[in-house]
């Protein structure tokens, strides 16, 4: 049989489920029907996705009647910014899209958070159901409503909160997801159990193994854990005045080396996930220094990290990253300016807290220990 399972995010009026399963796509036209108001429906993908998931998807909408406007963006981070948000939004309006329509994103972060951030802003707000394709997307990007582009000054600067009207995460869409990008996406499930359940970090670690092979049942598993841990923090913190902050473990280093590494990399790239596995690891190293974590601690995680085949250590993916250009893409990432930094630490596994006075020196000598240049 089949398995299915639904995950609320508790939001008063704008509560929202995340359906989860196999081949649950099949059911699209049942899920999104109490949301569209006609039968033409915006459906927004990128090119890699267009020639993948995107046919079935298609099929399964026009065999249920409805009229399909599709809009294909470029693969891969550089879609989100400002220059494709326009050419999203003059092709939706190009194409007629009325208010009470309802937009589709097809894909993974990028068109989740590019759509997302179109459907904020395009009279004022319309409405948005995300369809997500990467692990990473159905784990996090595609729950709590963050949307954002990139500028040149950092990662996601721009953005929005805006709600999707339901998540549909079909665990068959990740089969056709390269290795690299399913590795990355367990950055962000290995998060979740780092940042708040210990027994769900001892089950990621005896199935590690499955888990990349895409055992249906145990991805399930997965990513409903997942979800259920992303809108119980949501719910408390929908527009991250507190406790949401805490998803951003690993996320303050990470964006730092995604942005450097894809900029002065000199020909490395690093996908978000990677980036967020070495940030998880560096976190758990700096509780180490604040006296806060264990040795031990430290050591399981970045085993676990690297059981899922992901790198540990920055200096694996570059060596030519320089601390204070690191340092100032992490301010930019916490939209500070001053030498206090906020930093998600560890107790230990399961146990994370916020850290808002991480001082520039203590950060350049943590880095330099751990083989940055100066
Ligand atoms: N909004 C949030 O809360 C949030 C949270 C985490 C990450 N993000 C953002 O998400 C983005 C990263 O997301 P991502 O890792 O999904 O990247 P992505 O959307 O670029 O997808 C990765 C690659 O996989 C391809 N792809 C997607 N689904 C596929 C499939 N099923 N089969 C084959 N190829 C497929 C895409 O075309 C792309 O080339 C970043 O921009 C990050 O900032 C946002």
């Amino acid at each position: 049989m089949r398995e299915f399972r639904k995950v609320k995010v508790d939001l008063g009026d704008k509560s929202y489920h995340v359906h989860i399963g196999e081949n649950i796509v099949d059911l699209l036209p049942e899920i999104i029907s109490p949301f569209v108001t006609r039968k033409k429906i915006f459906l927004v993908s990128d090119e890699a996705v267009g020639s993948t998931i995107l046919p079935r998807v298609r099929k399964i909408l026009e065999d249920s009647g409805f009229e399909l406007s599709v809009i294909l963006v470029p693969s891969g981070e550089k879609s989100k910014n400002f220059e494709q948000l326009q050419i999203l939004l003059s092709e939706l309006l190009d194409n007629n899209i009325e208010r009470r329509d309802i937009v589709i994103a097809l894909g993974g972060g990028v068109i989740g958070d590019l759509v997302g951030f179109a459907s904020s802003i395009l009279y004022r707000g319309i409405n948005f159901i995300q369809i997500p394709t990467t692990l990473l997307a159905q784990v996090d990007s595609s729950i709590g409503g963050k949307t954002a582009i990139n500028v040149k000054q950092g990662k996601n600067l721009v953005g929005s909160f805006h709600q999707p009207k339901i998540v549909v995460a079909d665990v068959n869409f990740l089969s056709t997801l390269s290795l690299r990008e399913v590795k990355a996406g367990f950055a962000e499930v290995i998060k979740y159990a780092v940042l708040g359940d210990r027994s769900f970090f001892d089950w990621l670690s005896e199935n590690s193994k499955k888990l990349l092979k895409l055992n249906t049942e145990s991805l399930i598993h997965a990513i409903e854990t997942s979800c259920k841990m992303k809108a119980k923090i949501v719910k408390e913190d929908e527009y991250e005045q507190g406790k949401r902050v805490l998803l951003n473990l690993g996320h303050t280093f990470g964006h730092a080396f995604e942005k450097s590494v894809n900029t002065n990399g000199e020909g490395q790239s690093i996908l978000h996930g990677e980036a967020i596995g070495i940030g998880i690891c560096l976190a758990a190293k700096l509780s180490e220094d604040f006296e806060e974590s264990n040795i031990e601690d430290s050591i399981a995680i970045e085993k676990l990290v690297a059981d899922f085949g992901l790198p540990t250590n920055i200096l694996d993916i570059s060596k030519n990253l320089k601390i204070s250009e690191v340092i100032k893409f992490m301010k930019h990432d916490k939209k500070r300016s001053d030498d206090k930094n906020t930093l998600i630490l560890l107790k230990g596994i399961g146990e994370a807290f916020i850290h808002n006075d991480v001082k520039d020196k203590d950060l350049a000598r943590f880095l330099n220990n751990q083989g940055l240049k100066k």
